[in-house]
């Protein structure tokens, strides 16, 4: 538990449920996340996919864009959630979209079926990270 008093796997519990609703007919690859605001709200996302590949959002990305768009600006944790061997991390675009809106400290909360979890910060997952002080 953080100073949110929410759980880790309380987070992860609202990622699976988000899970889903997941719109992956082409990879099969179901993905939940949830991101935990400062104010204690918490928005969930699954992955969307499209027959242009490319077009694909991810969780993360998705529960994030919900997020902004409710006018959410601090968030203390993000949750990840998906049928893997291990804990499922976030990929390259997310981790820098993640940096880019949660901040250095933010805490990644991954996953998998089984209850496995793993937790890092983004500047573990993504050091140097490229950011605006850089324009
Ligand atoms: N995916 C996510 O939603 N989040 C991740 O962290 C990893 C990948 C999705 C994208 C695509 O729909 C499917 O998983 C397979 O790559």
């Amino acid at each position: 538990m953080n100073n949110s008093g929410t759980t880790a796997e309380e987070l992860i519990e609202l990622a699976s449920q988000a899970r889903q609703f997941s719109y992956s007919p082409y990879s099969m690859f179901r993905v939940g996340a949830a991101v935990e605001c400062s104010d204690g709200r918490v928005f969930t996302g699954c992955n969307v996919e499209n027959a242009s590949y490319g077009l694909t959002m991810c969780a993360e990305r998705v529960a994030l864009g919900k997020a902004i768009s409710e006018g959410a600006r601090e968030f203390t944790r993000i949750a990840v959630i998906a049928d893997a061997k291990a804990p499922v991390p976030p990929c390259g675009a997310c981790r820098q979209v993640i940096s880019e809106l949660c901040g250095a400290q933010v805490e990644v909360v991954m996953s998998d079926l089984n209850g496995k979890i793993e937790t890092h910060t983004i500047s573990q997952l993504l050091p140097e990270a490229f950011d605006k002080s850089f324009l």
